[in-house]
């Protein structure tokens, strides 16, 4: 059933962003939705027995035929089995849940994180300590592997979740969060930000590329360059205002003089397929709306109106979109 509403709307929007929690695509997401079937034949179950009962009852027990109930006699038998149904399924979900919530557990929180995920008022930022690699946004992981993702935040709380994996945690400012996942198959996968945190909060998608290993490697190796140089003149226009319009205060290009940290990495911005945590296409055009009206792109983001002329705006635009 689900796979064929999936196919309706891929052939209706075929680059829509399609979410869903019955798709298991990690181990992690296969125990849970394991459960949550158990809870809805459980709840299957009951819904009909009640509906039969409550069928039985208004049938046999017609005004017309009986005088109204005596409502102070108990049936004990019967108080036992309507308290003890219950009382036993929640028992069973109970030990149920208890060993779901234990299997998809971190092994081991001592280890390096594969990759430190920083929710930031609007996006993400990914690290992968032992590459020394930073990324925004767009999170590439291998797939067949144990992955530790830690999870923190850099100002409010979000949360972190990709329905197909299954499990979500928050991030919290100051407190470190992990979760494991395991992918199953290489593919494209999409999650939004889970707890509200501000006036763009509904626009903080994930997309994360899950990887055969070589293909991960490569986009690893590729990441830890420094950023790609043209000697064009308006890329070196561009290079040289982005460091004078203060852009470097807030990002970081790797290999240049621009080492913020408040704003995402734009080292390898052009291999990007979106911009602003997925509101945007990667394109110039967008990408030079977005630089001369960011905050009628994305309103409350933290990167200023710059007031910036045009030709000014073209050249950081040429420069950025070179850095594949
Ligand atoms: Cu970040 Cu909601």
């Amino acid at each position: 059933m689900i796979d064929f509403l999936r196919r309706i709307l891929l052939q209706v929007s075929p680059d829509i962003s399609l979410q869903f929690t019955s798709t298991s695509s990690s181990q992690q997401a296969e125990k849970i939705n394991q459960l949550t079937n158990y809870f809805f034949y459980a709840a299957t179950l009951i819904l009909f027995i009640v509906i039969a009962l409550t069928t039985y009852v208004i049938i046999r027990f017609r005004h017309k035929n009986n005088q109204l109930p005596n409502s102070k006699k108990l049936n004990p038998k019967w108080e036992i089995v309507m308290l003890g149904i219950p009382l036993l399924l929640v028992i069973i979900f109970f030990f149920l849940s208890m060993n779901v919530t234990t299997k998809i557990a971190p092994q081991s929180k001592e280890k390096i994180p594969d990759v430190v995920i920083t929710g930031h008022q609007w996006w993400w930022q990914a690290d992968y300590p032992e590459a020394g690699v930073t990324t925004a946004n767009e999170i590439h992981l291998p797939v067949n592997k144990d992955l530790l993702l830690k999870l923190e935040s850099q100002d409010v709380i979000h949360s972190w979740w990709i329905p197909q994996f299954g499990n979500k945690m928050d991030m919290i400012p100051s407190q470190d969060n992990f979760l494991e996942v395991n992918i199953k198959a290489p593919g494209t996968y999409y999650g939004t930000c889970s707890e509200f945190c501000g006036d763009q909060h509904a626009h903080m998608q994930i997309i994360v590329y899950a990887e055969s290993d070589s293909a991960y490697n490569e986009w690893l190796t590729h990441s830890r360059k420094r950023a790609a140089t043209d000697s064009s003149e308006q890329i070196q226009d561009g290079k040289r205002l982005f460091i004078e319009k203060t852009c470097s205060n807030c990002h970081t290009i790797k290999g240049t003089e621009a080492n913020g940290i408040n704003g995402p990495d734009l080292t390898h911005l052009a291999s990007r397929s979106t911009l602003l945590a997925g509101v945007l296409v990667n394109n110039v055009s967008n990408l030079k709306s977005w630089i001369s009206k960011p905050q009628k792109i994305k309103p409350g983001a933290y990167m200023p109106d710059f007031a910036m002329e045009d030709s000014t705006v073209e050249s950081i635009t040429a420069y950025l979109s070179s850095l594949k």
